[in-house]
């Protein structure tokens, strides 16, 4: 039996999972992605390479590794035959090995454009999504008047489809946001086109993958954003709209969970977020700043400057809950370097209870009064450190304390964004 392990992340996103899926990628035979869409962007570093994945799985940078697209995510077609692209023009091999499941969910453009006439109609009350269509593609489908991967193979059920949704769209375009409408004529022809240049990579996902597992090849399932971000689980309504949870993968792929044998939670040494939501040790200062500019705070996809903050044990305890999270990966360490003092949350007072969890149901920010315990800087450099008994002894402290207080063992910390910049234990 082949050892499949999921890589999910454990806060708000952007906790680095590109690069520890890349790194433990050589051990897989198949990468696969469970949720969401291009909202995802996943850095990878190695020599003088770099790569920024948004759809595609990590696992496309390395040699005979099967690339899946699973069936829970949103696809964008155009994103992707983009993506694939931009990819090809940087050396990487994009053939058979890379498929897309054929019940995945289509975003379309009015999807995109409802998604930015309402985050601009909800103004500050906005979630600060990505804008790429991801919820209002989440809602057809839940709505089942999605548009599927398949239909893009199907002209006639894809013509009905889109004349039939496109009308419904440009209603509510129109008159709720007085925004440009979609000719539905020009939608199918752009997406029959879309079906054609990616027919050879279609196929039934679920099925692909459950042949891989029984054949005995290993998996490594990709998780996009975070915990926090997840649908039900997550700072409801500032949340993606898919299940970012390991839950997910059964869903998304269609994998039973007897085949999910380990969790990889990756874990940034501090946290960030992106877009609006309780952020209870976010940092509105010159140290908040100080994390963004050492950390490169700054969103893959959008450009965005990050949100920062103190690392928080409620949210890693929640997570690790969540997701039965064997291991850790904590990355980013050497952001801290020049700090005196590094605090940790380690609970909270809301609404005059204490919580050691994260209470899905306070959203707002003024509701959360965080504990925290102070470590002892290291005021060294950390970058590129490659053996774990070259951290410095309050940079250990840290890592130990972490793995205490979530039950986990910290099994790969990160000095670096380059694969090469990794101590592994
Ligand atoms: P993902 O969405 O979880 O894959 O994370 P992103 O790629 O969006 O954001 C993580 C950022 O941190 C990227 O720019 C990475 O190159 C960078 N990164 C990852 N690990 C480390 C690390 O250990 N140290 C430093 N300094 N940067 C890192
Ligand atoms: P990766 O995979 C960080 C956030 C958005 C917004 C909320 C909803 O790179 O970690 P959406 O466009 O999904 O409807 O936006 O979710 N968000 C992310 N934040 N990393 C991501 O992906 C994210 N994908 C979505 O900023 O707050
Ligand atoms: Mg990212």
């Amino acid at each position: 039996m082949g050892q499949n392990v999921a890589v999910l992340g454990t806060q708000w996103g952007d906790e680095g999972k590109g690069k520890i899926v890349d790194l433990l990628c050589e051990s897989f035979d198949v990468v696969a992605r469970y949720q969401g869409g291009h909202n995802a962007g996943h850095t990878v570093k190695f020599g003088d390479k770099h790569f920024a994945l948004r759809l595609i799985p990590s696992g496309i940078l390395h040699a005979n590794k099967l690339c899946l697209l699973g069936y829970g995510m949103v696809i964008d077609p155009a994103a992707l035959l983009e993506e694939i692209e931009k990819l090809r023009a940087l050396g990487v091999t994009i053939e058979s090995n890379l498929k897309i499941s054929d019940s995945a969910h289509v975003i379309l453009p009015y999807h995109k454009a409802l998604d930015i006439a309402r985050e601009e109609a909800a103004g500050t009350a906005k979630i600060g999504t990505t804008g790429r269509g991801i919820g209002p593609a989440y809602e057809s489908k839940v709505g089942r008047y999605g548009i599927r991967v398949a239909d893009l193979l199907d002209a006639e059920v894809l013509r009905a489809k889109i004349e039939f949704t496109c009308a419904e769209r440009n209603a509510v375009l129109g008159s709720v946001y007085k925004k440009e409408t979609f000719d539905p004529k020009q939608l199918f022809e752009m997406y029959v086109a879309f079906g054609q240049q990616l027919a050879d990579r279609i196929t039934s996902g679920t099925l692909l993958i459950n042949e891989q597992i029984r054949a005995g090849r290993s998996v490594m399932f990709e998780g996009a954003q975070g915990t926090m971000l997840d649908i039900d689980h997550g700072t409801y309504p500032f949340v993606t709209s898919s299940n970012t949870v390991v839950g997910g993968i059964c869903t998304g792929l269609g994998v039973a969970p007897k085949h999910i044998h380990k969790v990889i939670g990756v874990v940034k040494a501090y946290t960030t977020r992106v877009g609006a939501g309780a952020f209870p040790t976010e940092l509105e200062n010159e140290m908040g700043e100080h994390l963004r500019r050492r950390g490169n705070e700054f969103g893959t996809v959008t450009g965005r400057p990050r949100r920062t903050g103190w690392l928080d044990l409620a949210v890693l305890r929640t997570c690790a809950m969540l997701n039965g999270v064997d291991e850790i990966a904590i990355t980013k360490l050497d952001v801290l370097d020049e700090l005196d003092e590094i605090p940790v949350c380690v609970g909270y007072k809301v609404r005059g209870a204490t919580w050691n969890t994260f209470p899905a149901f306070a959203v707002a920010h003024h509701d959360y009064e965080p504990e925290y315990r102070t470590f002892k800087g290291w005021k060294t450099s950390t970058a590129g450190i490659t053996s774990y008994d070259d951290l410095p002894p309050q940079a250990k402290d840290y890592v130990q304390f972490i793995e205490e207080q979530t039950e986990t063992k910290a099994s790969i910390i990160s000095t670096g964004p380059r694969r090469e910049e990794t101590i592994l234990r």
